[in-house]
């Protein structure tokens, strides 16, 4: 690690601090303080491919599709959307575009882009069901903000449509904050119902994890 000595005495404290408290070899790691997500059957993963980053998984995706992405931000993954795939309707949901429009003005005013501004949930929930063919969740990262939106979109995909995760982690280590997308999607691969189409690795291990029904 690049630490200056003063940084690495401020760290070796808080390190001190988090493994009093957390305590990592409970077991399951850490109950008392994460939600911890439910376990995978193998018959979840069987097939599933693995991709270097979430631009490279894109090639799974359809091309000219009907696409949702939950949470844009400054439509930095938006605009490869749009690059790699030529949605013929790209859906943008987020609480405020102002750092799309300070950054990225072209977006917005493209033909096939349709901006909805509120909570996504509430928002996505105005749409036809079985409208998308994948939609992209990357909003509100807690809990029960990931599972408010995963409710609205398995809804809002087609039969046969995709269901991409941004985050796959249960704990943010670059904000050391608690994180639902785990637990969300443990516990829809855990119902029987859906099965991972793939997951796409991250440096920090914020992983996309996309997933289908059976
Ligand atoms: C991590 S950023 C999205 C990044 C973007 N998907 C990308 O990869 O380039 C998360 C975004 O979700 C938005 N957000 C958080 N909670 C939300 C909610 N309840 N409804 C809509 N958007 C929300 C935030 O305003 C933020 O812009």
């Amino acid at each position: 690690m690049k630490l200056s000595p003063e940084d690495a005495n401020w760290f070796a404290q808080v390190q001190g601090e988090w493994m009093r408290r957390v305590k990592p070899h409970q077991e399951p790691l850490g109950r008392h303080v994460f939600d911890v997500p439910p376990k995978l059957e193998q018959s979840a993963v069987e097939g599933a491919t693995l991709y270097a980053d979430r631009v490279e998984a894109m090639r799974s995706l359809p091309r000219g599709g009907c696409v949702a992405e939950v949470g844009t931000q400054t439509g930095w993954f938006a605009e490869r959307i749009v690059d790699y795939l030529q949605p013929r309707e790209l859906h943008l949901f987020d609480l405020s575009f102002d750092l799309l429009d300070a950054q990225r003005p072209a977006l917005r005013a493209r033909p096939e882009v349709v901006i909805h501004h509120g909570d996504s949930s509430q928002q996505l929930a105005l749409l036809p069901d079985g409208h998308f063919d994948w939609i992209y969740v990357d909003g509100d990262h807690g809990l029960e903000g990931v599972k408010r939106d995963a409710a609205v979109a398995l809804h809002k995909i087609k039969r046969d449509g995709v269901l991409v995760f941004n985050d796959y982690t249960p704990w943010s280590i670059m904000e050391l904050a608690d994180y639902g997308v785990m637990p969300v999607v443990n516990g829809l691969l855990s119902s029987g119902e859906w099965r991972v189409r793939y997951l796409a690795l991250h440096p920090h291990m914020y992983c996309d994890i996309a997933i289908a029904r059976r």
